[in-house]
């Protein structure tokens, strides 16, 4: 899953990595997240800046570190300690998103990344996958909504909300406006 989320964040037709929306303050603010369910093991990062793979990050959250969820400085800081390359804003500019931003700059609102594109298949990314053993997993990354304000967070970091894997169930990784998704916990009721 973190394989093909990797690739989806690598192209700019995506919200996410490179092809993520734009904040109020015209930045990229990203989360990812990803979760074992063969070990129930999860790994997450939020409002961060600068990565190319946020999905990477959120594994390494995972697997070297004690802890499940990071954002903002602090999650710089961990990618920094792993040498990470934090890229530049020119990195992550597309001509479609930022045309995007402009239409509601300035204003109070914020909006899902493909409100005014109907049946667009290019917004949040994630993945699920099953091995041949039967173990499964899940990953979503995000450029979070269009326009987004005081470090606003979506469902995609939240395990349980926009990513759960479990063995003995299913695994899911959720796409849509994160506010609906983090209220119904959705991910995790899918499951249970
Ligand atoms: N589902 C992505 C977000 O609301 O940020």
């Amino acid at each position: 899953v973190e394989v093909a989320v990797k690739f989806l964040e690598d192209s700019h037709l995506f919200n996410a990595g490179k092809g993520s929306v734009f904040t109020a303050a015209g930045t990229h603010e990203m989360d990812a997240s990803i979760m074992d369910g063969k070990t129930l093991e999860a790994g997450a990062v939020s409002l961060i800046t600068g990565i190319k793979n946020p999905v990477a990050l959120a594994k390494d959250v995972m697997e070297k570190s004690e802890h499940v969820f990071l954002a903002g400085d602090g999650a710089m800081q961990f990618a920094k300690q792993l040498d990470y390359e934090v890229k530049d804003a020119s990195y992550f500019y597309d001509e479609f998103r930022h045309n995007q931003w402009l239409e509601i700059k300035d204003t109070d609102s914020f909006q899902l990344d493909h409100a005014t594109k109907k049946d667009s298949k290019f917004g949040t990314v994630g993945a699920v996958a099953c091995d041949k053993n039967g173990n499964i997993a899940a990953a979503t990354s995000t450029g979070g909504m269009t326009n987004k304000r005081f470090d606003r967070i979506g469902d995609s970091p939240i395990i349980g909300a926009g990513t759960y894997a479990n063995n003995t169930t299913c695994a899911v990784s959720c796409t849509g406006h994160g506010e609906f998704f983090l209220r119904a916990v959705v991910a995790y009721d899918v499951s249970c």
